[in-house]
């Protein structure tokens, strides 16, 4: 076996990371990256009008990025073939105004997969979060009308097309559009202001746009907990049955996989890819960790416990026998990717989601780069 991940899945499916671009940032920038946290986290102090009767409540306070390299560029340049921006490419960090693009992000991303031989996915062009604020707005002091709107978010898809076509192998077209509710489009109450600008019919356009904009990408529909709430995953289902009936150009459906040490049953993830595969659909995996909290363990009472042995062993144990299955779906022909959310522990999302400031450990790698059993286990046959 190789000590290198990927190496080791080669005949199988690829495997990712999703990169920070804090990872790949200098001193300078990291540090005034961190100093606008604390400007904002200033302003933000003082604007805030709790309201009557709210429990007192600590504001989380900035911490400095470690300088120099961190282990995360070093671990993400060897171990994966196949990068992703955590939040580089998402709208928010791109379309600045009307006409108005920022894609150093992103470049500099792309010139890190090129220099290490990696593939790059685009996480994502249409999302309910992360999503800038004035698309949404006519300027006035109203909503864009649904015209505009289209208008604009056609020029984003083409633009970003336009740049990045011929470098990019998979693109997440649309990102979480299945409500938790009801297992049907997200609409403007679930927080969802594309559908309540543009219709039920926004999905549909978007991948026929990104078909014309990344004509050699593979498509994705990518949301979380399809292998965790049966619903959810019976309402994606639905959902793609009708675009490939309708002739959508989605080809593939992402699972997000943020799971746990305990859920999902490994049975539900097989039968979840399979789902999607008896509809000719491909399956990625495209934001996987398995954390150590249990659902919706909110409420854990020791935050900061460490990790023992026990639980590092366990959490060998199971990211193995994922790994096995997604084989097993890879040799099926209907697996392709697997991409894991991060690298390192210690840069986590999962440490501040859902509960903010409560360490987790996911991932492969602990807070000083060092490989996990659950990196070993991966490792060895
Ligand atoms: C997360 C990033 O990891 C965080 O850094 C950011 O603050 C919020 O977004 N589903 C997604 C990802 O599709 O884009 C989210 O990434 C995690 C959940």
């Amino acid at each position: 076996m190789s000590k290198f991940l990927y190496e080791n899945y080669k005949d199988y499916f690829r495997v990712g990371a999703a990169v920070s671009g804090i990872i790949l940032m200098n001193d300078a920038e990291r540090d005034e990256l961190f100093q606008n946290m604390k400007r904002r986290m200033e302003e933000f102090k003082k604007n805030f009008k709790p309201q009557p009767g709210m429990p007192a409540f600590k504001f989380p306070e900035p911490q400095p990025y470690p300088m120099g390299d961190m282990p995360d560029k070093k671990l993400a340049a060897e171990q994966f073939n196949l990068v992703v921006a955590e939040n580089e490419c998402k709208m928010g960090s791109i379309y600045r105004g009307e006409n108005q693009f920022d894609f150093s992000g992103a470049d500099k991303l792309l010139a890190f997969a090129k220099q290490n031989n990696q593939a790059m996915r685009w996480h994502t062009l249409v999302w309910h979060n992360q999503s800038p604020r004035w698309i949404f707005e006519d300027g006035n002091g109203g909503k864009a009308s649904k015209e505009l709107l289209e208008e604009r978010l056609k020029k984003y898809i083409f633009t970003v097309g336009e740049r990045y076509k011929d470098d990019i192998c998979s693109v997440d077209v649309v990102n979480e559009c299945i409500s938790d509710k009801n297992f049907v489009l997200r609409d403007g109450a679930d927080r969802s202001q594309w559908f309540d600008i543009l219709g039920p019919d926004y999905v549909d356009k978007a991948f026929f746009w990104a078909k014309e904009a990344f004509p050699n990408s593979s498509l994705v529909i990518n949301d979380y907990n399809l292998e965790m709430i049966e619903g959810k995953r019976q309402g994606m289902y639905k959902l793609v049955k009708g675009m490939k009936e309708r002739g959508v150009p989605v080809d593939t459906v992402g699972l997000q996989m943020h799971i746990n040490i305990k859920n999902p049953p490994i049975s539900e993830i097989e039968q979840t890819i399979e789902l999607y595969g008896s509809l000719g659909l491909n399956v990625i995996v495209t934001e996987m960790e398995v954390s150590a909290y249990v659902d919706k363990d909110f409420e854990h009472p020791d935050p900061r416990r460490e990790y023992d042995q026990a639980f590092l062993e366990q959490q060998a144990e199971r990211y193995y026998q994922i790994f096995e299955c997604f084989k097993k779906e890879a040799k099926a022909g209907i697996l392709k990717d697997v991409v894991l959310w991060g690298v390192t522990d210690r840069m986590s999302w999962k440490n501040n989601f859902p509960v903010p400031g409560r360490t987790d450990a996911p991932l492969l790698f602990d807070g000083e780069g060092e490989p996990k059993a659950a990196f070993d286990r991966l490792c060895k046959d």
